[in-house]
């Protein structure tokens, strides 16, 4: 069985804050700003959808966004948000299962990968990057271990607990920078959250 977040919908946000206060939070909200008026925007993985209102509180206007989720109880609640006048195409699916359009300036993916073994990562990193437009922009937020011993521990402890309630199949971090690096991508921009754990990082997108 695939893994599902639908059994968190009702209290992933809360738990968020409970562990990691506004962090999570913060992280998103910094890659926000990075984002052209007129852009065309895919997001994925965007939970509860809380990105919306915080996007369209930013840009009350003009942006395209298509809006990618796997589990149909965060999509539900995605779509009570306020998304000003902006457009928005909601697409419940897997994003390895449906093929947008090659054309896009911005895709997000906030804590997409976390939860992948090295092969879904790689699977889902190759359909994001098809769809990115050459010089085109990738806001990445995710966790990263970085040497201090309570990462692993609170990072298994999380693991393990979306594991039991949500089926996810991972049980340690996908190299996400590698794949990056491979595709030659450049960090242009980056910023560390709750002691380092968490990085959201732009991505230019350099291939012709
Ligand atoms: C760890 S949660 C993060 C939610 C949100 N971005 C946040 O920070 O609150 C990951 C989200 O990605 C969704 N997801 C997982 N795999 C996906 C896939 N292959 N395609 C689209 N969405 C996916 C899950 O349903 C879940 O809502």
């Amino acid at each position: 069985m695939p893994a599902n977040y639908n059994n968190s919908a009702w209290f992933y946000d809360r738990l968020s804050r409970l562990v990691y206060g506004r962090a999570l939070i913060n992280a998103q909200i910094y890659l926000l700003r990075f984002i052209p008026a007129k852009a065309n925007v895919l997001i994925v993985g965007g939970g509860t959808g809380w990105i919306l209102d915080e996007l369209s509180r930013i840009q009350p206007s003009g942006l395209k966004i298509t809006y990618v989720e796997v589990a149909s109880n965060m999509m539900t609640r995605s779509k009570k948000r306020n998304t000003g006048s902006n457009q928005v195409d909601f697409i419940q699916a897997a994003i390895e299962n449906v093929s947008p359009p090659a054309n896009f300036n911005v895709v997000i993916t906030p804590f997409l990968f976390d939860s992948f073994t090295e092969s879904t990562a790689d699977n889902v990193f190759g359909h994001i990057h098809a769809a990115l437009k050459p010089k085109g922009l990738w806001l990445y937020a995710d966790f990263q271990l970085t040497k201090k011993w309570w990462q692993q521990l609170l990072l298994k402890l999380m693991l393990r607990f979306f594991k039991l309630i949500c089926n996810i199949e991972a049980s340690r971090l996908p190299d996400v920078e590698k794949r990056f690096e491979r595709h030659n991508y450049k960090g242009v921009e980056e910023q560390t959250f709750f002691y380092d754990f968490v990085i959201a990082k732009v991505y230019s997108n350099n291939q012709r």
